[in-house]
């Protein structure tokens, strides 16, 4: 039977139980299924013949068969070759899955529809969340449409405002907490363990990991059941690198792709804590007390699920690199003008680790390769703002709008 098991002591939990940390030594769960249920679900269900999106996968999901689905239409997003791109920076196969098309605009929303379908499923009726942003948003639209109370701790002064005002016109409870996402998670976390009435849906819970995962098989799925010999994917607190990973290998077991890619994380320079173990190969992490980054969607100095990202990396023969704030920016202009792909700065860590790799020597040049971007660019207007070019204010008149665009008078009056 589909249980809950501690990723260190293997203590097994009911899928129905409330249960965030293993009871006996404290490390975090994952959903596990019995060698051959992924297998029977695979053969007998009918998921190839349904669209490209998380609940495709719904018999490889621990939701109830009977369970209402909360859903606003997930997954499915563009994996887009990136010609253009590839040209910039000398490689030859790049595609980029832009996790911004999700209905919140990122990823988070694969993770959520699952997580609040649980939570409705266990009898929830409030949710709560730590999060840089991205995780509120999807949280307060998913809660919404459940009909159920959320509540969102936030990073004050720290979040996007595109991300704030979703949580907000959600109708969720917005707590700005005066400190770093750290701190907020361990209030969350405290929360959710004295009032047991209030369910928990950062990434330490397995079942947005189970949504989440849906990325790793659409990838595959995109390629013609062809695993990329490399994703490379943006780090905060890294559910994310687990669940796709977490996918690969069930689609690897299953026998739905032939090889596995090479797992690759990207961190914030400011905040890299798992990139910097995978470099030491050091077996813990140091938590990175004031993390800084332009990218406030990673900005996260203690990732709780690190033991899960560094096994991922480790175990696929992938990588991790660091990348400051100025290649970050860079990284999302080139895309945003090369690809016509708007991504918030988290997400253009990707490119920007893509681009240091290719420098390095890492990558080469007709390797297969994903760039995940995690979210939209209309997530964080003001930086994209910033950093661009200013608008130019005219007269209403012809004459000022040819002379700001350098256009020289026209010797022929056409006839109208
Ligand atoms: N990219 C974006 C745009 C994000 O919002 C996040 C995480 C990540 C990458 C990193 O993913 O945490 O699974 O490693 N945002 C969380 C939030 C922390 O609260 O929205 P991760």
């Amino acid at each position: 039977m589909v249980h809950q098991e501690c990723i260190n002591c293997k203590t097994t939990y009911s899928i129905n139980e409330v249960v965030y940390f293993c009871k006996k030594c404290g490390d975090i769960l994952e959903v596990k299924y019995e060698a051959d249920e992924l297998a029977e679900a695979a053969q007998t269900s009918d998921w190839k013949t349904k669209p490209l999106s998380v609940w495709r996968y719904r018999p490889f999901m621990p939701i109830h068969e009977s369970t209402k689905l909360v859903t606003l239409g997930e997954g499915g997003t563009g994996l887009h070759h990136s010609e253009r791109l590839c040209n910039e920076l000398g490689i030859k196969n790049l595609y980029v899955k832009n996790e911004g098309e999700n209905p919140t605009g990122s990823f988070k929303d694969r993770g959520m529809t699952v997580g609040v379908t649980k939570a409705v499923e266990l009898g929830a009726r409030h949710v709560i969340c730590a999060s840089t942003g991205n995780t509120s948003a999807a949280l307060a639209a998913y809660a919404a449409r459940a009909g159920i109370r959320c509540t969102v701790l936030i990073p004050s002064g720290k979040i996007a405002y595109g991300k704030l005002s979703q949580a907000m016109i959600h109708g969720a409870k917005v707590l700005q907490v005066k400190g770093n996402f750290d701190e907020a998670l361990e209030f969350v976390l405290k929360l959710a363990e004295t009032h047991r009435d209030i369910y928990l849906l950062n990434s330490i819970n397995p079942f947005r990991i189970e949504g989440q995962k849906s990325l790793g098989y659409e990838i595959c799925e995109q390629l013609n059941y062809e695993a990329p010999d490399r994703i490379i994917i943006p780090v905060g607190n890294a559910g994310n690198i687990s669940a796709v990973w977490k996918g690969l290998k069930e689609f690897y077991e299953l026998g739905l792709i032939k090889k596995l890619p090479k797992m690759t994380g990207i961190q914030a320079a400011g905040s890299a804590p798992i990139a910097q173990a995978i470099k030491a190969n050091a077996d813990k992490i140091v938590p990175v007390e004031h993390p800084e980054t332009i990218a406030t969607a990673i900005r996260i100095g203690a990732p709780v699920s690190w033991k899960k990202a560094v096994n991922a990396i480790r175990e696929s023969g992938g990588t991790a690199e660091t990348v400051t704030d100025d290649e970050i920016l860079d990284a999302q202009k080139t895309l945003a003008r090369v690809e016509g792909i708007f991504v918030e700065p988290a997400s253009a860590s990707s490119i920007a680790g893509l681009k240091k790799l290719i420098r390095r020597g890492v990558v080469v040049g007709d390797e297969k390769v994903v760039c995940i971007t995690t979210g939209h660019g209309l997530k964080d207007p003001d930086t994209a703002i910033k950093q661009s070019e200013k608008p130019i204010e005219v007269d209403a008149e012809i004459s000022a709008i040819e002379a700001a665009l350098g256009l020289k008078k026209p010797n022929v009056v056409l006839a109208r």
